[in-house]
């Protein structure tokens, strides 16, 4: 049975308007990744996973993971913790920020987050994950979506367990990558688990994990009845493997390529300003000009290049056919002013 990834789906009440979910992954779902994501098919985007602590605090680099761009929508903010009452609060900012979907992170296999027992560590702990998504939902009249692994230790099936548990306590939807906590990202992702989650909840599953084409795309969809798949490292520095999913046109030229990564690199450099931007980049021009597409010596010579400016100069010699390409993809987009909606309260940023 092919399922058509352009249906339209629902998270309580909020349409998805394709089958194709970008994953949140930190340092690298910065807006811009997200707005790309959206242009390329994916009908929900996440931002990558904030610290609720960061938010108690009103920490400026936690509260700047908040700003939702216009051409988003649906967008979900991921959140991540262990004080129910703490996560209540972040979720009223979340929404505060213009987020449509309050994401909860029970799936971060990382040390330094499951010691102070947020991420993945509460998959062990199902009363008081239970709790924490009962405050969240009750905190916002948002949905609310839960991520997790299939358990903390390998060969778990804790999801099964603690899924229908948070189903009961208000999620809206659970996305499940079902590798445990232990294989970080090791192994295969074991989609049967996802088809066993899809059978005992009446809410949509989103299926993440090693979704790498349309046709496995088509077969995870096919085989575990999830209302979506979620894309994470195939799309990086790739959004053709989110055109190919789609059915789309997905063999770029260099031209598009360069327009892809310097449209990437200008909006970057305004959200994270040029300082931080700089290093944040780096990891991009491997993924972007990677898969044989640019010569490897290249990419190096990018890495070494001290400035934006220069990286850009550099750029638009090895495919001047980009500054056009570049052009009409920014006259495609709407206006900036009309992009950065800062709809969070002036308070938010200055309440100390
Ligand atoms: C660099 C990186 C950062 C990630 N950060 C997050 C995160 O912030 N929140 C989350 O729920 N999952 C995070 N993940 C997990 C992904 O969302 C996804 O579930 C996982 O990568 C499996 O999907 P894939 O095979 O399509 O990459 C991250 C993954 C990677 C590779």
């Amino acid at each position: 049975m092919q399922v058509d990834l352009n249906e339209t789906w629902e998270i309580g009440g909020v349409p998805v308007p394709s089958r194709l979910v970008l994953a949140p992954m930190a340092g690298v779902s910065v807006q811009a990744f997200r707005r790309q994501g959206r242009r390329y098919g994916a009908g929900l985007v996440c931002s990558e996973m904030v610290s609720v602590a960061g938010i108690a605090h009103r920490n400026e680099r936690t509260l700047g993971y908040l700003r939702v761009a216009s051409d988003e929508h649906p967008l979900a903010i991921q959140i991540f913790g262990s004080d129910p009452a703490t996560m209540a609060d972040a979720a009223r900012m979340v929404e505060a920020a213009g987020a449509d979907i309050v994401d909860i992170n029970f799936g971060c296999p990382v040390k330094k987050v499951t010691k102070t027992g947020a991420g993945a560590s509460l998959l062990d702990d199902p009363d008081h994950a239970a709790r924490i998504v009962s405050a969240v939902a009750e905190a916002t009249p948002l949905p609310v979506s839960v991520k997790m692994r299939r358990g903390t230790a390998d060969g778990s099936r804790d999801c099964l367990v603690v899924g229908p548990r948070l189903v009961a306590a208000g999620a809206a939807s659970l996305t499940l990558h079902p590798r445990s906590a232990k294989q970080m990202y090791t192994g295969t992702a074991d989609h049967s688990l996802t088809a066993e989650l899809v059978s005992l909840v009446d809410v949509p599953v989103i299926a993440s994990g090693d979704i790498t084409s349309r046709a496995r795309a088509q077969a995870v969809l096919a085989t575990t009845g999830a209302s979506a798949v979620m894309v994470g490292r195939a799309a990086q520095g790739n959004p053709w493997a989110l055109a190919e999913i789609m059915g789309m046109p997905a063999d770029p030229s260099r031209e598009e390529i360069v327009a892809e990564l310097l449209l990437f690199i200008r909006e970057t450099v305004r959200e994270l300003g040029e300082y931080r931007a700089t290093g944040f980049l780096k990891k991009f021009y491997g993924w972007y000009l990677g898969r044989g597409r640019f010569p490897k010596p290249f990419k190096q010579e990018l890495v070494q290049l001290r400035t934006i400016e220069e990286v850009e100069t550099r750029l638009l010699a090895a495919a001047p056919g980009a500054r056009e390409v570049l052009e009409n993809l920014e006259a495609g987009l709407p206006p900036v002013d009309e992009v950065l909606l800062d709809s969070l309260p002036i308070s938010v940023y200055g309440g100390g």
